[in-house]
């Protein structure tokens, strides 16, 4: 039956990780995945969170099955931070939200929906963008086209050609943008250009779907959320956010992600909630209880709240710190990489090719994506200086 079933390619980004997991070299380094170490090369479990844990633990409740569209308490709690705790959306209803299997899965559930709402909508998508957005919405139907975003040459943003691109989509079609801490270049918007870009999306009666992974790792979970905002101020029908906690919760295996779509009314958003809820059941029937209660539970307590936008800045100013001890060993070096200070969140697009990305992980067990995308988030005082002189290494 499976004979001729052919080997699919590895992962661009996990398939990279088992590689890396496989490498017996003890010097081995992981830029390629996005996750953030902290200074002693682990995966932070979030004081915050541990505190909830453990009070669940100690209550023993039930594992019963949670609504299809995930746990009340998380999906408010989810709207008020993407959204803003004023929100004039919010207070008129027309925001339907649903936890999700982590950001991935908000995307599947978005790309079936908008698949059954507007089956002939193609979707636009940056050039580049992260691998999985291809794959999740080429799935799921869609004919996907790119929009111009990256630079090369500037290592910044190409804003005239993603406005010329942009502005040349049929009407109806979905337009997929990163809210802020863009996987994989780091290369973000200012909210001058934000505001371009909500004109023109207005005008062109596109379709916006924004995806927000790393909420609060550039400036703050109030001014990532930068993009939700104006689109939510521009009178601007229907739009559609997924977001995830993967990242901001340090809590990536536990699948924490929420679909938000915005209808014109109410009534519209109760109606397009139910056919979300036939999605959800039809793809994996409801989400799972622990991480969303974990999240719950923090952004539920203004205490903890509060503690957890602490917990999150000290990762966000971390991150600063290792771009500025990247650029300053790389100039040690004699290599001018101080683009990658204005580069937002975990990632950096390098500009390093695919033969020096081959040579550092062949020759300096350091591993990074093909494109050259290195997440930042993995450097610690301990890898910096061998990191900086690998890559002046492959760049002489
Ligand atoms: C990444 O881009 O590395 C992360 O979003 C993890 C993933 O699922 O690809």
């Amino acid at each position: 039956l499976f004979r001729s079933v052919e080997m699919a390619p590895g992962d661009p980004i996990l398939g990279l990780t088992e590689a890396y997991v496989a490498d017996t070299r003890a010097e081995k380094v992981n830029l390629g995945v996005g996750i953030y170490y902290d200074e002693q090369g682990r995966i932070p479990l979030l004081d915050t969170v541990r505190e909830v844990e453990q009070s669940l633990a100690a209550k023993g409740l039930p594992r019963g099955y949670i609504p299809i569209d995930g746990l009340p308490a998380y999906t408010k709690a989810t709207q008020r931070l993407l959204f803003g705790a004023d929100s004039s959306l919010l207070e008129a209803g027309r925001v339907a939200t649903s936890q999700t299997i982590g950001g991935s899965g908000a995307l599947r559930v978005g790309a079936d929906l908008l698949k059954r709402v507007l089956p002939k909508a193609k979707i636009a998508i940056s050039n580049p963008s992260w691998e999985n957005h291809r794959v999740v919405f080429a799935s799921a139907g869609f004919e996907v086209e790119d929009y111009r975003y990256y630079d090369p040459a500037t290592h910044g943003l190409d804003f005239a050609g993603l406005l010329e691109d942009l502005g040349k989509l049929e009407s109806g079609t979905v337009v997929l943008l990163h809210a802020c801490c863009h996987n994989p270049t780091g290369v973000d918007l200012d909210t001058a250009q934000w505001k371009q870009v909500v004109e023109l999306v207005k005008e062109r009666q596109l379709l916006p779907f924004i995806d927000i992974a790393y909420q609060g790792f550039d400036q703050g979970t109030d001014a990532d959320a930068q993009a939700i905002r104006l689109f939510a101020d521009s009178g601007i029908e229907a739009f559609v956010v997924a977001s995830s906690y993967s990242k901001s919760f340090s809590l990536y295996g536990e699948r924490v992600g929420a679909l938000s779509v915005v209808g014109a009314s109410k009534e519209e958003a109760v109606r397009v909630q139910s056919m979300v809820k036939r999605v959800i059941r039809a793809n994996y029937s409801s989400p799972s209880t622990h991480g969303g209660s974990l999240v719950a539970g923090v952004l539920g307590s203004d205490e903890l709240r509060g503690r957890w936008e602490a917990e999150l800045g000290a990762m966000r100013t971390r991150i600063h710190a290792l771009r500025d001890g990247l650029v300053e060993r790389l100039a040690a070096h004699g290599r001018e990489f101080g683009f990658i200070r204005e580069q937002a969140g975990m990632f950096s697009y390098s500009g390093l090719s695919k033969a020096q990305v081959d040579r550092l992980r062949e020759e300096y067990a350091i591993y990074a994506i093909g494109t050259g995308r290195i997440c930042v988030a993995a450097l610690n005082q301990n890898n910096l200086d061998r990191v900086a002189a690998a890559v002046a290494a492959v760049t002489a």
